[in-house]
């Protein structure tokens, strides 16, 4: 068996910065409600008149990860993409970084598990490197929101939260025993997975049936959230499935050099923080800049974390996610 490392990390942002009193002049809410309950100030969306997509973002995030791996694109040997929001309904966005990368026609693979979505996405490509069968995987979670949110006070409960952003690690093969990802963990239930979904369109209710039954009152395809069930759920599953981590590799909360909590809600954090009894420079936040952004969350902090020296060597890294679902998971990584 072998062993997987992170040997390149990239972001990209949208530049449209929307601040909590932006928001507020288009619906009905206010910088205090949005700061009180999520914590965040403000956050990324895509302006229309820019190329930015899911795809697009990826693809710039990709480049800063490949070039600071050291590695030639042409080294590359299998692309996992994580996103609840391709750029089409079909193919993922797998194979648009594929061909925008102009890589060889190496495999692409998309993960459809939202906030989860990188926690799994690393799984994966952990498994495939343990294996022997990839040396190098671009892995990718990259979100386009803003596109799909309903801006208007009807839509505040969700649209508030969520941003847009890309991130992208370089996942290798490595000799050094005792260095890399140490173990993944995930979880589902499936009974909550009307509590936070897109329902329409659906393979049941296609987009003839919505256009047919032209009702002004549909919110079926925008996003919905049982919002404080989510929350009660997410603090549960964060720490069991942390301390499932931590347990699997004889490591103690003691142990965490650096928790990068999926930026869900900065409550969220704050209550597994406490919980853990963490120091505040060993949890990585950034909900306050870019709100949530899904399956990019973790790798973006994740990124800035390590680009601010706040990850070194040999540290113990705890990425944790739950979301839409229900699903969650963590990886532990040793530096
Ligand atoms: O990333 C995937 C996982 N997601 C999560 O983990 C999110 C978990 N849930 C949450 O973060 C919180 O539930 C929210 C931030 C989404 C909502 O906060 P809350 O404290 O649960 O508020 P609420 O939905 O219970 O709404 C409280 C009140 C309601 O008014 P009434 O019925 O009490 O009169 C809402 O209509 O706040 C109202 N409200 C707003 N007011 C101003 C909802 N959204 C807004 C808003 N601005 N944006």
């Amino acid at each position: 068996m072998y062993n997987s490392r992170i040997i390149g990390l990239g972001y990209y942002l949208p530049d449209n910065i929307v601040t909590n009193n932006d928001l507020s002049k288009i619906m009905d809410t206010t910088d205090e409600w949005i700061q009180e309950r999520t914590g965040v100030k403000e956050r990324r969306w895509i302006d229309p008149k820019t190329d930015d997509t899911t795809s697009t973002m990826a693809v710039k995030a990709s480049k800063i990860a490949i070039n600071r791996s050291g590695l030639k694109k042409e080294d590359i040997d299998f692309i996992i993409f994580a996103t609840l929001s391709p750029d089409m309904y079909f193919p993922g966005g797998g194979v648009r970084v594929q061909d925008m990368l102009d890589m060889p026609t190496i495999g692409a693979l998309d993960v459809r598990n939202q906030c989860s979505g990188f926690i799994y996405a690393m799984s994966v490509a952990d498994q495939f490197i343990k294996t022997g069968m990839y040396k190098n995987i671009l892995v990718i979670g990259s979100e386009n929101h803003s596109g799909g949110l309903e801006k208007s006070t009807r839509g505040r409960g969700l649209t508030v939260i969520f941003g847009d952003g890309a991130g992208a690690a370089i996942v290798s093969r490595s000799e050094d025993k005792g260095k890399g990802i140490l173990s993944s963990h995930l979880h589902s239930e499936g009974k909550y997975a009307r509590e936070l979904m897109l329902d329409a369109p659906n393979t049941g209710r296609w987009v003839p049936e919505i256009l047919a039954e032209n009702d002004s009152e549909d919110q079926s395809y925008y996003p919905y959230m049982n919002g404080q069930f989510v929350f009660k759920n997410a603090v549960i599953r964060f720490s069991e499935v942390i301390i499932e981590g931590l347990e699997a590799n004889n490591l103690n909360k003691e142990d965490i050099d650096m928790l990068i909590p999926h930026q869900a809600n900065l409550r969220i954090a704050q209550f597994i923080q406490r919980k853990f009894k963490l120091p505040d420079d060993k949890v990585y936040n950034n909900i306050m800049k870019y709100g949530n952004t899904t399956a990019a969350s973790v790798i973006i902090a994740l990124t800035e974390a390590w680009e601010q020296g706040k990850i070194k060597d040999n540290d113990l890294v705890v990425l944790a996610a739950f979301g839409s679902g229900f699903t969650w998971g963590s990886v532990i990584i040793r530096w």
